[in-house]
């Protein structure tokens, strides 16, 4: 796939350093692997050295070699991101002793390590549940100075070219906010077109998307988005981004002109961003499942350093493309 080459082709010459938590499970050994032997990126591994080496051997596994890796119960920045923890979270009433415990939990130590300017990113979910993976990094690394919310978007590639840009197309959020309000909501659009633009090099045209176009239902539900859409306009005059609207006028150009004649993006939208979780969550899963599209992601965004979260279901190849993805992001944020 070439968007994925480019994304890699752009990582190796990055040289970041990516931190992986899940240091010492069997996939991510063996994406660590595949990124060190290719130099896609620096790895940092958190994991019980003695299973690693066993694993290494068992797998047969050579690249591991150039990675860092970090027993998080016994290692000399211990004290030091013992410290940081206690420094960041005493104002929310965490005491030393709770930071010495939580800095055995490797996804405590992950974003910790990226705070203290020791990694550029994270990569983590292939053994756990999303929300472990993003508390820890929502109270450590936080969100951007622009951004009071994370979200989660996806990079969704259809074989059939037909919609978005030959194919190609982006969705929020995905996997992070159950309800966002309609400032969040236009946050959410504005991040994705970043996204859009810089990860999935598409020249954004964002659909906020409702299951009424330009005031044919009437709805709370109808008002948020049409709210998030003006405060979208205002956070960047430059984009194009249209709505309330539904899918199909969004997508399909001659509904799109019947529907919303005066809009730019109508028939045209390749960014997504849809109205709750829910929608998002089952819109991305239907698209790769029934139109057999790849789905990138959750790429996510909003946050101060790139972190990402995986699904627990993942391949060694979906780990590598989001590391891949991961440095990329860091770059952005440099
Ligand atoms: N953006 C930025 N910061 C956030 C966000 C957000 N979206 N949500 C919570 N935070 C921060 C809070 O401000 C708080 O920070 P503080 O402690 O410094 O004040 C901290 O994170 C914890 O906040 P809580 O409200 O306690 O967050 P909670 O733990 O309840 O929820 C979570 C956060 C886990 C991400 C929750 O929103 C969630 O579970 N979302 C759904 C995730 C999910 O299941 N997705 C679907 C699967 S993913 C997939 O299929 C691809």
């Amino acid at each position: 796939m070439g968007l994925l080459q480019d994304i890699i082709r752009n990582a190796r010459k990055l040289e970041k350093t990516i931190v992986l938590p899940e240091g010492d499970a069997d996939r991510m050994l063996k994406a660590a692997d595949v990124i060190l032997n290719a130099k896609i990126a620096k790895i940092i591994l958190i994991g019980d050295p003695k299973v690693i080496s066993r694993k290494v051997k068992e797998f047969g596994l050579n690249g591991i070699q150039k990675a860092e890796i970090i027993n998080p119960l016994d290692h000399p920045r211990r004290k030091e991101m013992k410290d940081l923890l206690y420094d960041i979270r005493k104002g929310k009433g965490l005491t030393l002793e709770q930071a010495d415990e939580l800095v055995n939990n490797s996804l405590y130590l992950a974003p910790l390590l990226i705070k203290a300017g020791y990694a550029d990113g994270e990569v983590a979910g292939s053994e756990n549940a999303t929300g472990n993976v993003l508390r820890p990094a929502f109270q450590i690394v936080k969100t951007a100075a622009n951004s009071s919310v994370v979200s989660g978007a996806f990079i969704m590639i259809v074989e059939d070219q037909t919609y978005g840009d030959d194919g190609i197309l982006v969705f929020a959020d995905c996997a992070v906010n159950p309800n966002p309000n309609a400032k969040q909501l236009a946050e959410i659009a504005v991040a994705t077109a970043q996204t859009a633009k810089n990860i999935a090099k598409i020249d954004p045209k964002v659909a906020m998307l409702s299951f009424s176009t330009m005031g044919s239902g009437k709805h709370e539900d109808v008002d948020k988005v049409i709210e998030a859409t003006k405060l979208a306009k205002e956070m960047d005059p430059e984009l194009a981004i249209d709505g309330e609207i539904q899918l199909d006028a969004a997508i399909v150009e001659s509904v799109g002109r019947k529907k919303a004649p005066d809009s730019k993006v109508a028939g045209l939208a390749n960014v997504l961003v849809f109205p709750t979780l829910d929608a998002g969550n089952i819109g991305y899963k239907l698209v790769q499942r029934l139109a057999g599209a790849q789905a990138i992601g959750p790429v996510l965004q909003g946050m101060a350093a790139p972190i990402n979260d995986l699904s627990r279901g993942c391949s060694v190849d979906d780990i590598v493309n989001l590391v891949a993805i991961t440095a990329n992001q860091a770059q952005e944020k440099a």
